[in-house]
């Protein structure tokens, strides 16, 4: 037997955030008393009118295969959002894509159209599994560092420095995960800017958070504040966050339709049509109320400042606060070189979130899995009691360090 495995999958890592989310689960099946802050997940639930639409799917019929990429309705209904959020449009036969997650968006994107050597251009922190996908696809992720003390976000010269005439793909997530961060229209614009003078390279704008948001400014997406970018651009979002649908698995994209139905063929050969019900299920929710999703922001915004304000108490934690999303992203630098009470030396941010499940059963992402150390990721998509908790243990840990 050949137990060997492909080179592609030999490129590739297994997920960081997924991992801690498995560590949680084997902890609390086996009694431990441990707080999750590592999944990017709303605790909130799906809301009702998305589940009767679903059930009525079912019992209506809707069961079958369904277009590669999508049924109409629930194009028309992306098609719809696009125009209503963002005002970019969109031909809903030829211009939008429905995948399996907006995991699946990207891995689409990124297999369809990257090859060897080709490079993507990927700002840190990162969603961990920007370079993985990019890796698999055999292209080389090119990682910009935008540290605290810039917001966690790049500047225009940093752009312009890491193209080559090797680029692909330009990779912007706002508001990011891990860090929160959220660019303006005018920070956009400066990076647009960038852009245009490389005609050769293509932007894909993970937008993923657009309504988790807490800055002033409306939430923008590049195309919005740069028209000129339309033709180069691939503006990805899913259901997962905004709508409480992770385990739905929607995701979609709009962008030029060469490139959609590049990414329809693979999708023929891999998965199919994204599951019928939960097609009708992602077109309720496009299509219905968006109201609570205002409320649902505000529950997120005093998470947050709840969430910042007891990390800055922690000793050797700086906490900047975050923009949108629902993750906050201290700094551990006064942390590092310190030991533990059973004597651990935290010389890494790993070392440190280990310390805070095994010692004080608090679950966090540890920071170099999204590009940049010493730092980590809290997922405050949580009650406020266990926030509080949570919080409480992380700051009793930091201050039994020596
Ligand atoms: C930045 C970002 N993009 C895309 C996704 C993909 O979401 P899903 O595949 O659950 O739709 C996530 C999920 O965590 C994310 O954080």
């Amino acid at each position: 037997m050949n137990a060997n495995t492909s080179a592609a999958l030999d490129r590739i890592q297994p997920s960081a955030t997924l991992a801690m989310t498995g560590r949680v689960a084997m902890l609390k099946r086996s009694g431990v008393d441990v707080i999750g802050l590592s999944a990017g997940e709303p605790d909130f639930d799906t809301p009702d009118y998305v589940k009767d639409a679903a059930i009525e799917a079912i019992r209506g019929g809707k069961t079958k295969y369904t277009i590669v990429d999508g049924t109409m309705e629930l194009k028309e209904a992306i098609a719809r959002k696009f125009k209503r959020d963002n005002g970019l449009t969109y031909d809903p036969a030829a211009q939008i894509s429905v995948n399996v997650g907006g995991k699946h968006t990207l891995f689409n994107a990124m297999v369809a159209t990257v090859d060897a050597g080709d490079e993507v251009v990927i700002p840190a922190h990162y969603w961990v599994t920007y370079p993985d996908i990019v890796n698999f696809a055999g292209g080389m992720p090119v990682i910009i560092s935008a540290g605290a003390n810039q917001q966690y976000k790049i500047l225009p010269e940093q752009l312009d420095a890491a193209i080559t005439p090797r680029t692909r793909w330009v990779l912007l997530n706002s508001p990011s995960n891990p860090t929160g961060a959220a660019y303006s229209a005018v920070e956009l614009k400066a990076l647009a800017e960038v852009l245009l003078r490389h005609p050769h390279v293509m932007v894909i704008t993970d937008d993923m958070y657009e309504h988790i948001w807490y800055a002033e400014t409306p939430f923008a997406t590049i195309v919005e504040v740069c028209p000129e970018l339309y033709d180069r651009t691939l503006t990805v979002n899913g259901c997962a966050k905004a709508y409480a649908m992770t385990g739905w698995r929607i995701g979609f994209a709009g962008g030029p339709a060469w490139l959609i139905k590049a990414m329809a063929k693979l999708q023929s050969q891999s998965t199919s049509n994204p599951c019928s019900i939960a097609q009708a299920a992602a077109t309720a929710a496009l299509n219905g109320d968006q109201s609570f999703l205002k409320e649902r922001n505000a529950a997120f915004q005093r998470r947050r400042d709840l969430v910042v304000g007891m990390l800055n108490e922690a000793i050797g934690l700086h906490c900047p606060t975050p923009e949108g999303a629902f993750y906050v992203y201290p700094d551990a630098t006064g942390c590092l070189g310190k030991t533990t009470p059973k004597g651990v030396v935290i010389d890494s941010d790993e070392r440190l979130v280990d310390y805070f499940l095994d010692d004080h059963q608090v679950a966090t992402v540890h920071g170099a899995a999204f590009g940049l150390s010493p730092a980590f990721r809290v997922s405050y998509a949580t009650s406020e009691d266990l926030l509080t908790e949570a919080c409480g243990r992380i700051q009793k840990a930091c201050a039994t360090l020596r």
